[in-house]
């Protein structure tokens, strides 16, 4: 067993994600302790830096989902003060909490993922930037928070309309992106590997907040049901997105895959720098099936922190 450790475990904050994160923090710091660290729990508000200064920790986990936590802003904050932490830095996490800067590093890069632009929300009550079905979301949301599938039955309206709830009244800006039909599959890295893939299906509907977070409401299918083309495929993407965008720690990729296209039907959606680290998350979920406990991975994410110069 490794020594014991002074562990701060930052969770919780102010993004749409909060609940998420205090889940994810509690999970991270049990485990923690049942490995014999000492662990101080800190629920992020705007006071964290002194808390952290008064805690003197050895390292940080940074169990925080969205923004600051996950922007990059944290990071730089615990880079100022000297103190390491878990999962990536701040350049990796200011492109990657960004799904627009993210295709322009990886696209590039060979890795497919689907079109679209960026629109000003306002040009949407005068028509569709796209054609239908399409979706769109906020650029640096996560939990499936703000998104929009627009399809051809006119929902919304046609165009949509102004007195029509959605994320175009919330967000000045919104990535529009043709909408993959076909299947879910998610795919998580740690230390190199790529863990697995798991598909994901929602009992009805589409993979939403309440289908992400409800018990019951998705059928999490670990290993994926797929074949091995696509399976690979998703593992060598998720390697190689990881790699391009400089992850740490544990990072997760989201995929569409349109099973009627075959390979060429698979996307990559988004690279999640901070993934949920409940320990029903579907990061610890695939850890589990390689053998790995929940506390081996909470342990193995703290170990690349520490090995970092
Ligand atoms: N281009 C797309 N085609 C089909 N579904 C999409 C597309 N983009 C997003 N979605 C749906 O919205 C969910 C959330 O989108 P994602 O890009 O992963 O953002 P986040 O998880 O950060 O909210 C996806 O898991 C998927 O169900
Ligand atoms: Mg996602």
């Amino acid at each position: 067993m490794s020594a014991p450790l002074h562990i701060a475990v930052l969770m919780g904050g102010w993004s749409s994600e909060r609940e998420v994160s205090l889940m994810s923090g509690k999970g991270v710091a049990d485990a923690l302790e049942s490995r014999g660290h000492r662990v101080t729990r800190i629920d992020m508000g705007h006071d964290v830096a002194g808390r952290l200064a008064a805690a003197k920790p050895d390292i940080v986990f940074n169990a925080l989902h969205g923004t600051p936590g996950e922007d990059g802003s944290v990071q730089g904050m615990l880079d100022l003060m000297r103190l390491k932490y878990t999962h990536s830095g701040l350049a990796t996490s200011v492109i990657a909490i960004d799904k627009q800067l993210t295709k322009l590093l990886l696209v590039p890069a060979g890795i497919p993922m689907p079109g679209g632009r960026i629109v000003k929300s306002e040009t949407l009550y005068e028509g569709d930037p796209l054609p239908r079905p399409y979706v769109l979301k906020p650029v640096n949301e996560g939990s499936s928070v703000g998104v929009a599938i627009v399809t051809a039955e006119g929902n919304y309206g046609s165009p949509i309309g102004r007195d029509v709830a959605g994320p175009w009244s919330e967000f000045d800006e919104l990535l529009a992106e043709p909408y993959i039909r076909g299947r879910e599959l998610t795919t998580a890295v740690l230390g190199g590997q790529a863990l697995g893939v798991t598909e994901l299906k929602p009992k009805n509907g589409w993979y939403d907040f309440d289908a992400k977070y409800t018990d019951g409401l998705t059928e999490h299918v670990c290993p994926a049901q797929i074949p091995d083309d696509i399976a690979e495929a998703c593992k060598r993407i998720a390697l190689a997105a990881h790699r391009v965008l400089g992850c740490k720690g544990a990072s997760r990729s989201d995929f569409r895959w349109d099973d009627e296209r075959g390979i060429d039907g698979l996307f990559l959606l988004e690279v999640n720098t901070q993934p949920g680290m409940t320990p029903l998350s579907l990061v610890p979920e695939q850890a589990r099936h390689l053998g790995m406990s929940y506390a081996d991975l909470v342990q193995a994410i703290v170990d690349e922190a520490l090995a970092e110069p």
